[in-house]
């Protein structure tokens, strides 16, 4: 990434990091455990990509970016709900996240399970917060629900990770089958990021409708980087176990076509989201990070 942009993604990342630190400060009584597993997975160092992409396609849509670092991390708290529980020992039973134990390694099964659906409630609490204090409309508000509640819930991201468990148990899986389980368990999330950072800019529906589908291009090139890393990767700089998919028997790209034309779909759906990008002006940090994460080891 060039200097200038990697300034600005780091500023984000701090930003962000503490707009989802503000979220758990009143730790007291008998929510103090979960609440420190909350924040123990929220502060934890991810990459924030959602956040991020949220926030830039506000920018770019003209939208006052700056004012909505609490809704953009919504959309993290999301993520890392899907984080905490796809590492549980019912799912992937993977021991570490970001470099460090997982939650339920760290506080145990039932504080993670609960840490996880408190993760999944309240962006829904922090969307309807900033409506009642005049900072986003009743529409804006509703909006940002729907999108958001759709992208993660059973039509989106839980019914992938539904899929993803079943997938073991069938017998015949095939692409197309491979391609909507990674489209709900993957790429719904970033393209709510960046269809939310539209809305929030209150940009028009042939602009979001180009968000949404460069989310939906990055976010397949997005998972099978990840599936590929699975077996290329190493532990240190990903942060979490490698060889997890084999070891489950997960069907990947890797396993369905091979390594190398498993990187071919990657840069193909990458040139294809750079081809989208192009239609927004100020689209530089977006299109370098769009390339990093082609190339990413973490
Ligand atoms: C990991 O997502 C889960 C997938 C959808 C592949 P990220 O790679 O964005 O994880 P963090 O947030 O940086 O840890
Ligand atoms: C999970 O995919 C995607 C989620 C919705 C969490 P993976 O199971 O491959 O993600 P990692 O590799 O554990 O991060
Ligand atoms: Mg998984
Ligand atoms: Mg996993
Ligand atoms: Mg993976």
């Amino acid at each position: 990434m060039q200097e200038i942009y990697e300034n600005q993604f780091t500023d984000y990342q701090e930003q962000i990091k503490t707009t989802l630190h503000s979220f758990t400060k009143m730790k007291r009584f008998y929510k103090k455990e979960v609440m420190q597993a909350m924040e123990y997975s929220i502060l934890s160092p991810g990459k924030r990509i959602r956040p991020i992409l949220a926030l830039e396609f506000c920018k770019m849509c003209g939208g006052d970016y700056k004012n909505y670092y609490d809704i953009a991390c919504c959309i993290e708290l999301i993520h890392c709900f899907s984080l905490i529980h796809d590492d549980l020992p019912c799912m992937d039973n993977d021991d570490y996240r970001r470099g460090m134990p997982s939650c339920h390694k760290k506080f145990g099964e039932a504080e993670a399970l609960l840490a996880g659906d408190a993760l999944n409630t309240l962006p829904f609490e922090i969307i309807s917060n900033a409506c009642k204090a005049g900072k986003i409309s009743a529409e804006t508000a509703v909006d940002l629900i729907g999108e958001l509640s759709n992208a993660a819930g059973i039509n989106g991201m839980i019914g992938g990770q539904a899929f993803d468990i079943y997938s073991v148990k069938m017998k015949h899986f095939n692409a197309q089958n491979l391609n909507l389980l990674q489209e709900l368990k993957t790429c719904r999330l970033l393209e709510a990021s960046c269809v939310m950072g539209c809305i929030l800019a209150d940009a028009d529906y042939e602009t979001t409708q180009y968000a949404r589908v460069f989310g939906k291009r990055l976010g397949y090139a997005f998972q099978i980087v990840d599936d590929i890393l699975d077996v290329e990767g190493s532990f240190e700089s990903l942060g979490k176990p490698i060889g997890s998919d084999q070891e489950k028997g997960k069907i990947t790209y890797v396993t369905m076509i091979g390594i190398e034309q498993a990187k071919d779909v990657a840069r193909h759906q990458t040139l294809e989201a750079l081809n989208i990008l192009e239609k927004f002006d100020n689209n530089e940090l977006l299109t370098d990070l769009t390339m990093d994460l082609l190339n990413r080891k973490k």
